[in-house]
């Protein structure tokens, strides 16, 4: 794999591999994409095969700016425009009635599709680049954290896709907020940057769905095919903790560690005795920047245990107990 470090000098190169049906990893303001043409197919197989992604999880599809959205999908409603209108381009993905030109295996067979126009510099440059939509899932193996930095992505796609453009770490470090509207209202079905408080302070109301926090249960109707699967892990177990009283925190950790415990967390926690601590940040924003890739890291430190301090949900909070409770496998506990 080579990593583009300078995409103007490479664009052409860059828009040939688009459209020669191969893959490209490319930086968004959220997290890397593994981007391929939208509108081929051969080249939107070569995603879910390349990331072993369930075919039934759709993809969102990344364009250059607003102007192109009418293209690709139907905006039917003024609450679908409000969002667009204010949170486009950014870490913002709307789920909108699709157009036929999109195939079929882009949406998983759903008759909507999600569409995403990132805001950084340099996505930007690649999909005017390329001239094409571009389909993109978060550059992972399926089950494993997000990509964030070029260095944690590079090894899981040696030999599988061609070029990685590096645009540094990514800035917010979690994927974009997926919003449905339904019944006129905005629904939340995967928490992001863009929060819970600013889409209810924008259009007065905002449902977040039973799944962002929850266990989908057997037979349960699911809006976001994605929230069914095993997400952002790593290899060694993990639990999940919370209390918004240091001392029971501290107490709740102290009776689950075990011999080689990895504590990841703020800089309250740096003084429990244990085999390894790691410092995630103090700042919601920092542990969202940091999340993902402090996760490869504690992989390599040979634990039989991480215990993982949540944050309170609200705000950014939201996103990252979304991410963190997926990561636990559901393995929380809240004093
Ligand atoms: O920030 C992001 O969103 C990143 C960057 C690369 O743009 N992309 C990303 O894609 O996170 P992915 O494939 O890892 O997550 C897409 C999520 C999944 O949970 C999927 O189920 C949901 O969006 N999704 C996509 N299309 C959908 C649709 N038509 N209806 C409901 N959910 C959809
Ligand atoms: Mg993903």
């Amino acid at each position: 794999m080579e990593v583009i470090n300078n995409l103007q000098d490479n664009l052409d190169l860059i828009r040939m591999e688009i459209l020669n049906d191969n893959l490209v990893i490319f930086p968004t303001e959220t997290v890397y994409g593994l981007g391929a043409n939208a509108l081929s197919e051969r080249a939107v197989n070569k995603i879910f095969e390349v990331k072993t992604r369930a075919l039934n999880n759709p993809l969102i599809v990344h364009l250059k700016d607003k102007s192109e959205i009418t293209k690709y999908a139907y905006i039917s409603n003024d609450v679908e425009q409000k969002l667009i209108d204010n949170f486009m381009p950014g870490p913002f993905t709307l789920i909108l009635k699709k157009k036929d030109i999109i195939p079929s295996c882009v949406s998983a067979g759903l008759d909507t599709v999600g569409i995403r126009i990132p805001i950084d510099d340099i996505a930007h440059e690649f999909l005017e680049g390329v001239g094409v939509p571009i389909a993109a899932p978060s550059a992972n193996i399926s089950s494993r954290p997000s990509g964030t930095k070029v260095l944690d992505i590079k090894g899981e796609f040696e030999n599988k896709v061609n070029y990685i453009i590096d645009g540094g770490e990514s800035k917010i470090g979690l994927e974009s907020t997926v919003v449905k509207v339904i019944d006129n209202i905005p629904t939340i079905l995967r928490p992001g940057f863009i929060t819970y408080e600013d889409i209810k302070s924008l259009i007065g109301s905002c449902n977040i769905s039973n799944h962002v926090l929850n266990m989908v249960k057997d037979n349960e109707h699911v809006e976001s095919p994605g929230i069914l699967y095993r997400h952002y892990a790593p290899k060694t177990k993990c639990l999940l903790v919370y209390s918004s009283d240091l001392n029971k925190l501290k107490e709740l950790i102290n009776n689950n560690k075990t011999k080689k415990t990895i504590i990841l967390g703020s800089n309250k926690l740096n003084d429990i005795n244990c085999y390894k601590y790691l410092n995630y940040g103090n700042t919601v924003s920092q542990i969202a920047h940091n999340i993902f890739s402090k996760l490869r890291e504690c992989d390599k430190l040979n634990g039989d245990l991480i215990i993982i301090e949540g944050v309170k949900k609200e705000g950014l909070g939201l996103a990252i107990m979304n991410r963190l409770i997926r990561t636990s496998n559901f393995n929380y506990i809240e004093l």
